[in-house]
């Protein structure tokens, strides 16, 4: 199985041995690569709507994992048994979506070791969630895939001191590793923050003015941030 970058980028997080969620499987891509690669032993992929589940199923029959992957529909965490696995993926759906699968199942969610979710959207409310919810996250991961920027935020069970609301939007483990992406994916925040203010600008209505107010202390965050990438670690 060839995977893309943003699946190879989520694959390469997981630990070697570790028996593995996939939430929202859709086409089964990412269980059948951990097993194939036999970074697992075992995977659990599950999927919310009839037609990728049918979708996922047929795939893992063609490929003969049927013994290694199990298959089953449901919402969320809910078709898990409480430790039944210690890593759970849930990747290429919004931050909000993953909140809520998180917090519907809170007595399930406390017991794993690990969790693997890219949020399509919404990073800073999943980041901001996670924090005051009683996890940590202790890495980060970034992948470019046609020009898009993905972020894949690794965490566990924990404590972590809430940070600068920055940090929520910008990913603080990216900033700290000096990820070899987070240049180019804040000179993209810039550009785009940019874009809304030339174009704010031209309305100048009350509300805009606003607005303008916070997108440009946002701006000098950004700018910020940038220069301190700059500096020499200490
Ligand atoms: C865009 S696909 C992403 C598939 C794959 N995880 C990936 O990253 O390429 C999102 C999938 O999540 C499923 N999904 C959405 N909400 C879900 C939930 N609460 N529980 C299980 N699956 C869900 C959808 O049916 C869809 O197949």
């Amino acid at each position: 199985m060839k995977l893309s970058p943003r699946l190879l980028t989520i694959s390469s997080q997981v630990t070697k041995g570790s028996i593995v969620a996939d939430i929202g499987t859709d086409h089964a891509y990412i269980p059948i690569y951990l097993v194939e690669k036999g970074i697992c032993p075992k995977v659990i992929a599950t999927e919310i709507g009839e037609g990728p589940f049918k979708r996922a199923k047929a795939e893992v029959q063609k490929r003969g994992y049927t013994d290694k992957i199990q298959m089953r529909i449901g919402d969320g965490l809910k078709p898990l048994k409480v430790g039944e696995v210690d890593t759970v993926i849930i990747a290429g759906m919004g931050g909000l979506n993953i909140i809520e699968i998180l917090s519907n199942s809170r007595e399930k969610a406390i017991k794993i070791n690990k969790f693997i979710l890219q949020p399509m959207v919404a990073q800073k409310e999943l980041r901001k969630y996670l924090i005051t919810h009683g996890y940590k996250i202790i890495d980060e991961e970034s992948c470019l895939e046609d020009d898009k920027f993905y972020e894949i935020i690794i965490a566990s069970q924990g404590h972590q001191d809430c940070w600068d609301d920055i940090w929520y939007e910008l990913g603080l483990r990216l900033f700290e590793k000096r990820h070899e992406l987070f240049e180019q994916f804040l000179d993209k925040k810039i550009s785009t923050i940019d874009k809304i203010i030339t174009g704010l600008e031209r309305g100048k209505s009350v509300h805009a003015e606003n607005k303008l107010k916070s997108l440009k202390h946002r701006r000098q965050q950004y700018l910020e941030v940038k220069k301190c990438l700059q500096k020499p670690r200490q």
